[in-house]
């Protein structure tokens, strides 16, 4: 049996992806001060509905998780509102647009919080610096969840799910990811606990777990996914035995059925989060039987030789999407792609944003 093209067609749940060319997930802050989603990103999703899947900008499960300038959220009706013409014009240009839900955990700054500090597995400090409205300021030492909040939290994920049905979305991305709140307490850097959701790794995985649960009694375990950055540190989280966790964490997943899995795994060579800790992929795919996607630095030889060689089923690009609206009609004629500069990644106005034009159509 020959191996799938990038430009064949896949089943992710009961999304059917045109290509397995998927949009990674991009924070972008050109949401309101009050996280409200602006017109200016209906363009923009809109330019890109030619991705096999669009997997949005992380997006504030609630006001206690979002600590982004800019960021967009999925807690109130007026978030909801603003989201409708976003979902409906990629559908009406043919596309397909899943949220990726967002607790920030202990990368929350006090300011977003009315001063309060920030929540995580374990009473730690993330490095570096916070983006705050005034600025960037140091991290806050995060408080620990109690278990008795775990039940509140797991509804917060709830609500935003429903939401994100109701405004249209094909799916639920759970991001897991990059050193936030679940990915706190997956990686013993940062939890340690000592209940039922500290220690072995199948107490880490627990949150990771209930989430999912929830999120998939409200989506369907057809239309949510979940994404992993199981190698490497990301925000001073990391593990020192990803294999072990993971693993774990792979096989929860897969019970639980769910649309796909989305691994960000950076390479020795990476320029985006570069890590020495071997990927996790292979070990992964062993134990999550659904579909399995994979990001980071790759350019269409790269994907096309994961997918050749049975590694991963779609490959998720997020920067050369910044650019190249069009990137999967890029790819296949092997045209020239753009760069996007860094100034403009985060700003909040339309420059470089919506400005980026398709390929000029040439006649035949
Ligand atoms: C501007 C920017 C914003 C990002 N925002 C998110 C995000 O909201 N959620 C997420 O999971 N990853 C986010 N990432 C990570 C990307 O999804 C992706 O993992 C990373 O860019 C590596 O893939 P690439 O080499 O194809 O760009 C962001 C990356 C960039 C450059």
């Amino acid at each position: 049996m020959s191996s799938p093209s990038l430009f064949d067609p896949i089943r992710l749940g009961a999304i059917h992806a045109p290509n397995r060319i998927l949009m990674a997930p991009l924070t972008r802050g050109r949401g309101t001060q009050q996280h409200v989603p602006t017109p200016m990103m209906i363009d923009y999703y809109a330019q890109r509905a030619s991705a096999g899947l669009i997997i949005t900008e992380a997006t504030g499960i609630s006001q206690e998780g979002l600590g982004w300038p800019f960021a967009p959220g999925i807690w109130t009706d007026e978030m909801v509102e603003a989201w409708k013409p976003v979902t409906d014009a990629v559908h009406g240009k043919g596309g397909r647009i899943m949220i990726q839900l967002w607790h920030m955990g202990r990368i929350v700054h006090p300011d977003f919080l009315n001063g309060a500090p920030p929540v995580s597995a374990s009473a730690t400090t993330a490095p570096d610096m916070a983006h705050t409205y005034e600025g960037k300021k140091p991290y806050a030492e995060a408080r620990p969840l109690e278990v008795s909040e775990i039940p509140r939290l797991l509804e917060d994920y709830a609500h935003a799910t429903r939401n994100a049905m109701r405004a249209g979305f094909d799916g639920v991305q759970i991001h897991a990811a990059n050193g936030y709140l679940i990915d706190e307490f997956l990686r013993d850097s940062s939890n340690l606990r000592t209940d039922e959701y500290g220690g072995s790794p199948e107490n880490r995985v627990r949150l990771l777990r209930e989430v999912t649960q929830v999120v998939v009694g409200e989506a369907g375990a057809d239309r949510t996914a979940v994404r992993l950055s199981p190698n490497g540190e990301t925000q001073g989280v990391i593990d020192s035995n990803p294999a072990s966790v993971f693993g774990v964490a792979a096989q929860a997943l897969d019970a639980l059925g769910i649309a796909f899995l989305e691994l960000r795994e950076p390479g020795p060579g990476g320029t985006f989060g570069a890590t020495d800790q071997p990927r996790q992929s292979p070990l992964i795919r062993q134990h999550f039987k659904g579909p399995l996607v994979l990001n980071s630095d790759y350019d269409k030889a790269r994907a096309q030789a994961d997918l050749d060689s049975g590694l991963a089923d779609a490959i998720a690009f997020g920067r050369p999407f910044i650019a190249n609206p069009d990137l999967p009609e890029r790819l296949s004629l092997d045209a020239p792609l753009a760069d996007s500069p860094m100034a403009t990644w985060y700003s909040q106005g339309p420059e470089g944003y919506i400005d980026y034009p398709a390929l000029a159509k040439t006649d035949a």
